[in-house]
């Protein structure tokens, strides 16, 4: 079993990362500065002997390296970010520091210290608004926000240093995250987060267009799982995959889903469509497929019930 840190273990998905790394047998060391992240999503996590939290910016200098010469881990996950485009459009600066700069210390320690792999949380932020789908790895990058362009240019930070230093970098390129630990308070969150509160408290859900808008919706256990993988799977080459469905699904099938789980639930509101709103987004899932020997089983009918469960009411 082997020793993998991972940035960003308190947030949405590096909880869930943690928790299977776990579940795996393997021991975790977590880094995270609650930026956005809470300390409650990692409650099963902190009770495992396996398990030790460190607390500090991992944009910050040598903080990640003091950590990483001490633990030495065969693997680190990089999840840590500022992970709103919203936010990377209002503050670039900060979008930099965080989502470059801090990329660059998970390289610089990985290089340092002789870290085996590293993947990275990237994004389908960086093939822009493509219209070209389901998009394959091999589309144009263009991305359209400052968050898009530092994701693409951590990935090409990384994979240079992991071929220059001999390390293995695998690139993650989640597309629409939904789960369990999703936060619903912040104004940057997913759709599913936004709709499952909604429906939860009793409100009518707004739906801006007609709801035939698809995404690529993918459970963050699948994803979790995808992490495990690209992180301790044998023999792994370096590269990039998409970490997605394949299948698309509207947003008024969401809310037929819901609709179910939630009995007696207000119909949508219909609203104008916002400007810049991408219409359809669909990943190609063959790459993860055959390097990682991943597939997401999770329907989002599954998915959804599982959220539905896990939710106060
Ligand atoms: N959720 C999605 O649909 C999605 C899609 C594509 C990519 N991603 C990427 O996946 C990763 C995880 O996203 P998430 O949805 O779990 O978000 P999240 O906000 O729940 O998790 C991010 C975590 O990183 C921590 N963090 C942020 N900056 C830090 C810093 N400088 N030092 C230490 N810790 C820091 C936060 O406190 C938080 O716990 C991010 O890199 C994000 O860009 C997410």
């Amino acid at each position: 079993m082997a020793k993998i840190l991972v940035t960003g273990a308190a947030g949405f998905i590096g909880s869930h990362t943690v928790d299977h790394l776990l579940a795996a047998g393997h021991a975790v060391v977590g880094v995270d500065n609650f930026r956005t992240g809470r300390r409650e999503n990692l409650a099963v996590a902190l009770r495992a002997p396996a398990f030790s939290l460190h607390e500090f910016d991992v944009a910050q200098l040598d903080a990640l390296d003091r950590l990483v010469a001490k633990e030495r881990p065969a693997a680190i996950i990089h999840l840590a970010a500022l992970v709103s485009v919203q936010e990377s459009i209002a503050d670039p600066e900060l979008n930099f520091r965080l989502n470059v700069q801090a990329t660059q210390f998970v390289a610089e320690a990985a290089r340092r210290h002789g870290v085996a792999r590293v993947v990275f949380a990237s994004s389908a932020a960086i093939y822009g608004d493509t219209t070209d789908l389901p998009i394959r790895e091999t589309a144009a990058k263009m991305p359209i926000s400052p968050y898009g362009a530092a994701k693409l240019a951590s990935e090409a930070l990384l994979l240079g240093h992991g071929t220059a230093y001999g390390f293995t970098v695998r690139c993650q390129r989640y597309f629409n995250v939904f789960g369990p630990r999703q936060d619903p308070a912040s104004p940057y969150t997913g759709v599913i987060s936004i709709f499952e509160r909604r429906y939860r408290e009793g409100q009518a859900v707004t739906i801006f267009g007609d709801g035939g808008q698809t995404r690529d919706f993918i459970a963050v256990r699948d994803v979790a799982r995808a992490n495990v993988l690209a992180a301790t799977h044998p023999g792994l080459a370096p590269g990039a995959a998409n970490i997605c469905t394949g299948r698309a699904t509207s947003l008024l099938e969401i809310a037929a889903i819901f609709a179910q789980l939630r009995p007696g639930a207000p119909a949508p509101v219909l609203a104008p469509m916002r400007p810049g709103d991408i219409r359809h987004s669909l990943g190609a899932r063959a790459v993860a497929a055959a390097e990682l020997g991943f597939t997401a089983p999770t329907s989002v009918a599954d998915g959804l019930a599982e959220l539905v469960a896990t939710s106060r009411t």
